[in-house]
C-alpha cells in the first residue's frame, strides 16, 4: 500500500499492527518448537518468519522510502532528519533479517536466532511509534 493511504495515521497504524501481531505469533510458535525440541517444525516456521518479514515489513519500508518519505520531505523540508532516522531503522531491520536468513540457510534454528527476531520486533515497535509521532503527527489530510 502506498500513496495517500500511508499518510493516514489510522490506516497506516493498522498495517503496522497486523504485521507486528503476526510476527509476534510466529516468534512464539518458533519458541515453542525450540522448547519441545521439534527442529524440523522449527525450520518450517523459520521459513514462514523470513517470508513474513521480507514480504510485509521490508516491502512496506521500501514503499515508504520510494513514496511517503520523499513526499513528506518535499512538503515539509524540516522532516529530512526524521526521514534519515526512519530510513536507518529500516536498514537495521534489513540487516537483522539478512542475519536471520543466513542462520536459517545454515539450518541453524536456536535461541540466538530467536533473540534476533525479538530484536526486530522491538526496533519495529519503536520505529512505528516514531513514524506516527514524528513523521505523520498533525498530518491528517
Ligand atoms: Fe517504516
Ligand atoms: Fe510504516
Amino acid at each position: 500500500m502506498s500513496g495517500p493511504s500511508l499518510k493516514k495515521q489510522d490506516a497506516h497504524t493498522s498495517i503496522h499492527e497486523a504485521a507486528l501481531n503476526e510476527a509476534k505469533d510466529l516468534n512464539q510458535l518458533f519458541k515453542t518448537c525450540l522448547e519441545k525440541d521439534e527442529m524440523d517444525r522449527a525450520m518450517q516456521v523459520a521459513e514462514i518468519i523470513l517470508e513474513h518479514w521480507e514480504s510485509r515489513t521490508l516491502k512496506h519500508a521500501e514503499a515508504e522510502e520510494e513514496g511517503l518519505y520523499q513526499e513528506m520531505v518535499s512538503e515539509k523540508p524540516k522532516l529530512e532528519k526524521t526521514v534519515h532516522q526512519l530510513t536507518r531503522d529500516h536498514d537495521l531491520m534489513r540487516r537483522i533479517v539478512s542475519q536471520v536468513k543466513e542462520s536459517f540457510e545454515k539450518k541453524k534454528a536456536d535461541y540466538e536466532v530467536l533473540s534476533l527476531m525479538e530484536a526486530l520486533i522491538i526496533i519495529d515497535e519503536i520505529h512505528n511509534e516514531d513514524e506516527m509521532n514524528k513523521l505523520l503527527a498533525n498530518n491528517e489530510s
